[in-house]
């Protein structure tokens, strides 16, 4: 299957480039986090506060493991932790073309300020929280990506191009 699939740090852009890739290239759209929220009946942060981020890793892979089954190629937008678990990363690369929308924690800090949506950043200091994680996990993003795209003082139509000649 060759899914087009974005990922990358909260924040990235992964979903607003999702939706606009789908429209250029004539492909739905799957946000995993929408798929996720749909099938719980609840928001991700109500996710995380009832059942924990364990629990919503694991919905994380099922709905990868149902994106196996799709018979027509989609673009596919994924939550910023989704390549944490092992299993992940493998079926990521089963599913199709993975591009890592790379940025820095200075830019999510500024895309993100008063977001209230990313359990994980709430709280007191969030710069230093994207900056932990952001550093936890950028060897992971690159691991798993085919391509990586920079986004940093980039604008959203030249993040666009990048992706689509990377793509095409
Ligand atoms: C997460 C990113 C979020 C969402 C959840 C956890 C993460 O998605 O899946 O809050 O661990 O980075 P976005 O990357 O779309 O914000």
């Amino acid at each position: 299957m060759k899914h087009i699939i974005l990922m990358g740090f909260m924040g990235s852009g992964k979903s607003s480039m999702g939706l606009k890739l789908s429209y250029k290239l004539r492909k739905a759209f799957l946000d995993t986090d929408k798929l996720i929220e749909k099938k719980e009946g609840m928001s991700i942060s109500d996710i995380f506060a009832t059942y924990g981020e364990a629990y919503f890793r694991k919905k994380e892979t099922e709905v990868l493991e149902s994106l196996k089954w799709e018979s027509a190629e989609r673009i596919i937008s994924l939550g910023g932790g989704t390549p944490l678990r092992e299993e992940n990363r493998k079926l990521l690369k089963e599913l199709g073309t993975v591009v890592y929308l790379k940025v820095s924690a200075d830019t999510v800090y500024e895309r993100l300020q008063g977001d209230n949506t990313r359990p994980l950043l709430q709280g007191d200091n969030p710069k230093q929280k994207i900056e932990d994680l952001l550093a936890k996990r950028s060897d992971i993003y690159e691991g798993v990506a085919d391509v990586i795209i920079c986004g940093d003082g980039k604008s959203f139509e030249e993040v666009l191009e990048e992706i689509m000649e990377a793509v095409q």
